[in-house]
C-alpha cells in the first residue's frame, strides 16, 4: 500500500461547447464545422480528475455556477474520485469555454470565467485549515490572479509541495517564484512570463534559466510532440513525448500535469514522474474532449509498457 500526499487542486471549471471542423477560422471569416458536443472542462477541474483517474488522493477547490452545468460539472469530479467538499455553488454562471479543434487536433479556446471569477482566499483557506497533512497544491491560472498567489503563499507556509502551471499565460508577480517548487509553462506562457522568445531550445533553456533565478526551484516547460524539458540546479533534460496521432490535444497539458503531481505525490522522482506525465498526455490526444480525454491507470501503465523506453 503506497503511502501518497494529498493532491489539491485550486482552480477552474467549465463547461466546453465544442466544435469540431477540418480548420481553424480565419479573422472575419464563417466556416462550416462538422460536429459539436459539450464535454465538462476547466483547467483545474482536468487536472483534478486526471489525477482522480490516475489514482491520486485529491481534492478540488473551486466555484460553480446554479445552472446545469453546474451540476454536470460536479458529476464529472464525483464519478472520477476527486473529493468535491471544498466547492462551492454561486450565484452565476458556470465558466464556459468556446472550442473549436480542427483535423489535425489543434485547437483555440476562448474562456468565458463566470462563477471561476468568484473563487476566494477564503475557499483556499476551508480546504487548507481541514487538509492537516502538507500535501501538493496544483494551480493553474484561470481563476482570479488574488487566489493563485494567496494560495502560493498560504500553502508554501504550511510545508506544501507548490506546482504552478500557469495557463493561460498571465503576468504574475514575481515575488512568488522562489515559493513555486514545479512551473509547468508551454512555449506560450514562458514566453510571457520572462518576456522573452520561445522559437527554438536555446531561448527556451534561457527563459527558464531566468526563472531559475527568480527562485524557481524547477522548470517544466511543455513543448506538444517535442517532449519536455527540465531545467534545475542539476542542469538541463529532455524527456521526449510518446508518438501517438493526435485527435484532440485539449487538455493534453492538464493530463501531464494531474499525472505528474499524482506520480509525485507516490514519491516517485522528477524525472520518472515526467515520463509517466509524458505518456497520460499522450493518451489523452488520441481522444475527443478534456475529460472524457483523460486516461486511467491501467491504460498508461499498459501504453508504457508497450513502449518500453528508458528515462
Ligand atoms: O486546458 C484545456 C481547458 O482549457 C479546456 O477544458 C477549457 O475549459 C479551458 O479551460
Amino acid at each position: 500500500m503506497i503511502n501518497k500526499k494529498v493532491v489539491l487542486v485550486v482552480g477552474s471549471l467549465n463547461m466546453d461547447l465544442v466544435v469540431s471542423a477540418q480548420r481553424l477560422p480565419q479573422k472575419g471569416e464563417t466556416i462550416f464545422g462538422k460536429s459539436f458536443a459539450t464535454f465538462p472542462g476547466g483547467k483545474g477541474a482536468n487536472q483534478a480528475v486526471a489525477a482522480g483517474k490516475l489514482g491520486a488522493n485529491v481534492s478540488m477547490v473551486g466555484c460553480i455556477g446554479s445552472d446545469s452545468f453546474a451540476d454536470e460539472l460536479l458529476v464529472s469530479l464525483k464519478l472520477n474520485h476527486v473529493y468535491p467538499d471544498f466547492m462551492r455553488k454561486v450565484d452565476c454562471s458556470t465558466g464556459t469555454a468556446l472550442i473549436t479543434v480542427d483535423d489535425a487536433g489543434a485547437n483555440t479556446i476562448v474562456v468565458v470565467s463566470g462563477a471561476n471569477g468568484e473563487c476566494k482566499p477564503l475557499d483556499v483557506d476551508k480546504a487548507l485549515a481541514n487538509l492537516a497533512e502538507p500535501g501538493i497544491l496544483l494551480i493553474q491560472n484561470e481563476i482570479p490572479l488574488e487566489t493563485v498567489e494567496y494560495a502560493i503563499r498560504a500553502a508554501k507556509v504550511r510545508g506544501w509541495l507548490v506546482i504552478f502551471n500557469p495557463a493561460p499565460a498571465r503576468q504574475i508577480d514575481n515575488s512568488l517564484m522562489p515559493l513555486v517548487d514545479i512551473i509547468i509553462p508551454n512555449e506560450t506562457e514562458i514566453s510571457l512570463l520572462t518576456d522573452g522568445p520561445a522559437n527554438t531550445q536555446e531561448d527556451i533553456v534561457v527563459a527558464a534559466q531566468k526563472l531559475l533565478d527568480w527562485g524557481v526551484k524547477n522548470i517544466i516547460v511543455t513543448m506538444g510532440e517535442k517532449g519536455a524539458l527540465c531545467c534545475n540546479k542539476l542542469g538541463v533534460k529532455q524527456i521526449k513525448a510518446y508518438q501517438v496521432d493526435p485527435v484532440d490535444t485539449t487538455a493534453a497539458g492538464d493530463a501531464y500535469t494531474g499525472a505528474l503531481a499524482t506520480s509525485l505525490a507516490e514519491g516517485k522522482t522528477l524525472l520518472e514522474s515526467m515520463d509517466f506525465a509524458a505518456a497520460a498526455a499522450g493518451l489523452s490526444v488520441t481522444k475527443q474532449g478534456a475529460q472524457p480525454s483523460l486516461p486511467y491507470r491501467s491504460d498508461v501503465e499498459k501504453f508504457m509498457k508497450q513502449q518500453e523506453r528508458e528515462v
